[in-house]
């Protein structure tokens, strides 16, 4: 970002409250994915964050949103998905806008142990800019059922240790200076809110990275909320509940 411009940047959010309602279809976004997120965030984050030329790594790719963004904005992307399905999926459509001068790539395999440093090799680049996190949010939505899956954690130890190894991992090819994001939701059980979103953002700072950002962003019903809006505020108000609208994205700089 060139400050000296800084009026020009009129598109950047700077506030930490983000009321978005609706998704950007454009081009080969299609929203299909159940357990996407809209194109907004990473675009957002992308422009603020990145430049182009730059290296994004997502190592949950899922339906390629990042990717699709990363490119759009002249930004190297890697993406990281266990189902091969899903990537092959996403590339049918990443490559109908596919641009001559950008690098994108998906690699099938789990994130908590891929030898992240071979593919970056593979890509000519030793590092990365910038790496967006959206882990499934625990088991609230099955992706697979593959027991690497963090869906399928059978506690939330078990959750909050494949996110941070998956951290570790990854994050490893962060450049010094540079940011990530976490994107997350909390989840409800047992009458008590678990909030995954603050334990994700604990274990980054535990991690040791630098706390810059909590982004709270609304969201619509999801897919399996739609048409039960009744349902889901008789069951708010018998058990004292409040319906969840918004997730986090919470932004660290790597420090050390
Ligand atoms: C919340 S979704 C990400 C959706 C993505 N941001 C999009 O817009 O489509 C999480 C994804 O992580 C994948 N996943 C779960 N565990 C994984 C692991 N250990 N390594 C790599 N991918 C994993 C799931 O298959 C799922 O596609």
């Amino acid at each position: 970002m060139d400050l000296s411009k800084w009026q020009e940047y009129g598109d950047i959010r700077t506030d930490s409250l983000w009321v978005i309602d609706k998704r950007d279809n454009s081009g080969v976004h299609n929203g299909a994915y159940h357990g996407n997120f809209i194109p907004q965030i990473p675009h957002q984050l992308l422009l603020r964050y990145t430049k182009r030329g730059d290296f994004v790594l997502d190592p949950f790719m899922g339906s390629g949103t990042t990717l699709i963004e990363a490119q759009r904005l002249g930004r190297n992307s890697i993406g990281i998905e266990l189902q091969e399905s899903v990537i092959t999926e996403a590339f049918s459509r990443i490559t109908q806008e596919q641009q001559s001068n950008t690098i994108t790539r998906g690699y099938v395999g789990d994130s908590r142990n891929i030898d992240i440093k071979n593919i970056l090799a593979e890509n000519n680049t030793k590092q990365v800019q910038f790496v967006i996190l959206h882990p499934p949010y625990w088991d609230i939505l099955k992706f697979s059922d593959n027991t690497a899956d963090l869906s399928n954690s059978k506690t939330l130890e078990e959750f909050l240790d494949s996110f941070g190894a998956v951290v570790d991992n990854i994050c490893s090819s962060l450049e010094r200076n540079c940011y990530c994001a976490v994107v997350i939701g909390d989840k409800y059980a047992n009458s008590e809110i678990v909030s995954l979103g603050f334990y994700c953002m604990e274990l980054m700072r535990k991690q040791g990275y630098k706390h810059k950002a909590t982004i709270v962003k609304n969201f619509e019903d999801t897919k399996g909320k739609a048409n039960q809006q009744g349902i889901w505020r008789y069951r708010a108000l018998s058990n004292d509940f409040y319906i969840f609208k918004h997730e986090y994205i919470f932004v660290f700089k790597k420090i050390n």
